[in-house]
């Protein structure tokens, strides 16, 4: 019942003029400029929140957008180091053309991955649907083979083969592998993918404890109970936990600007007061900062992608105090 009402909800935001689905989503979105997301970040560096930051767009069409986003990428480590935020970046591969011409798409990761290690900075492969995970990931075991070891990439706990990937990176690069897990924003085929919520949740709850038992740093990018509640529990059951050294005997190595051993991370706008729990409990609390001119773009696939997201969309329009950015 709730699932059809959020669906037509969404149904009908997406046929909204641009200025209402930008009001929505001003709240998940931090502006269409570097200069926007530093001010939302100067609000949230006071919570004790740290930053993943995303360019937003995803697959083009020409090498020369790719230049673009090499270009506002090296902005955004500029803001980062000038405004001394505790903060990485999230990148999309396809965004920079692996998909388009493989060698130069490797080349223009790399070279934001160089830059990133110059200034102490991680970068996060953000995972798109099943077509490019193999890419993805093969992207980020290059980096880690031409010794750019601050690159980590995200697994999606709804895919069947995240467990055997989980498996094979481990056989690769061991404990020096840094992952986000998240469920997945992808509704993937039934054939590679579990498509109800409780098998979601328990695969992905799976691949959060395969990852800690690798020894690898785990980020759990989730908003949901029944991931947050079992990641918590199964730190308690590894010893790990806020202010204390990662205990794992197999743990990897010490990773600046980074949790003991794991983090977690949320979406702008998404579940503040769970986020600022978790932080105040001690946990390292990362806040995933999307902002850009395609904003409209994003908003609209998002609302697409997760139609549950229709009940958030109706409770901003009858509570509209409460869709604060
Ligand atoms: P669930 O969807 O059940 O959400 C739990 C509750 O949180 C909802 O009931 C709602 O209240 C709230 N909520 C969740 N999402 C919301 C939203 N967008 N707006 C409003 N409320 C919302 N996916 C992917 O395929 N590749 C990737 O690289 C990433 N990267 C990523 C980074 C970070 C930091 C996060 C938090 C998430 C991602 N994701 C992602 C998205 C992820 O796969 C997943 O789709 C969403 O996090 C929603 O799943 P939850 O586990 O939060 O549960």
């Amino acid at each position: 019942m709730v699932g059809r009402f959020s669906r037509l909800v969404v149904a009908m935001t997406v046929r909204m003029p641009k200025w209402f689905v930008g009001w929505v989503s001003r709240r998940y979105v931090a502006g269409k400029t570097i200069e926007d997301a530093v001010k939302v970040m100067h609000r949230l560096s006071s919570e004790g929140a740290c930053f993943t930051i995303d360019v937003l767009g995803e697959e083009i069409s020409t090498m020369e957008e790719a230049n673009f986003f090499l270009e506002e990428y090296k902005r955004v480590i500029t803001a980062i180091t000038d405004n001394k935020f505790d903060a990485a970046l999230s990148i999309k591969p396809t965004a920079f053309g692996i998909l388009l011409d493989r060698e130069l798409g490797m080349q223009n990761i790399e070279s934001i991955v160089r830059l990133a290690k110059d200034h102490d900075m991680f970068v996060r492969l953000d995972m798109e649907d099943h077509r490019v995970t193999d890419d993805t990931i093969q992207v980020m075991l290059d980096m880690h083979e031409k010794g750019l070891e601050n690159v980590g990439v995200v697994l999606q706990g709804r895919l069947f083969r995240s467990l055997s990937d989980i498996e094979e990176i481990t056989k690769k690069i061991g404990p020096k592998a840094d992952y986000r897990i998240c469920k997945g924003i992808y509704l993937e085929p039934s054939d590679i993918s579990h498509t109800e919520r409780q098998p979601i949740i328990d695969a992905t709850n799976m691949c959060i404890d395969a990852m800690l038992d690798s020894g690898s740093y785990v980020a759990v990018a989730s908003h949901d109970y029944p991931v947050i509640n079992h990641t918590l529990a199964a730190l308690k059951q590894r010893g790990m936990g806020p202010d204390i050294n990662d205990p794992r005997p197999n743990s990897g190595p010490k990773r600046p600007h980074k949790g003991p051993g794991y983090e977690f991370q949320m979406l702008l706008g998404v579940r503040g007061p769970l986020r600022r729990k978790l932080t105040a409990e001690g946990h390292r609390a990362r806040v995933y900062i999307p902002y850009g001119e395609k904003w409209y773009e994003y908003s609209i696939r998002r609302l697409k992608e997760n139609p549950t997201i229709g009940t958030q969309v109706f409770k901003a329009i009858v509570m509209p105090w409460t869709n604060r950015p």
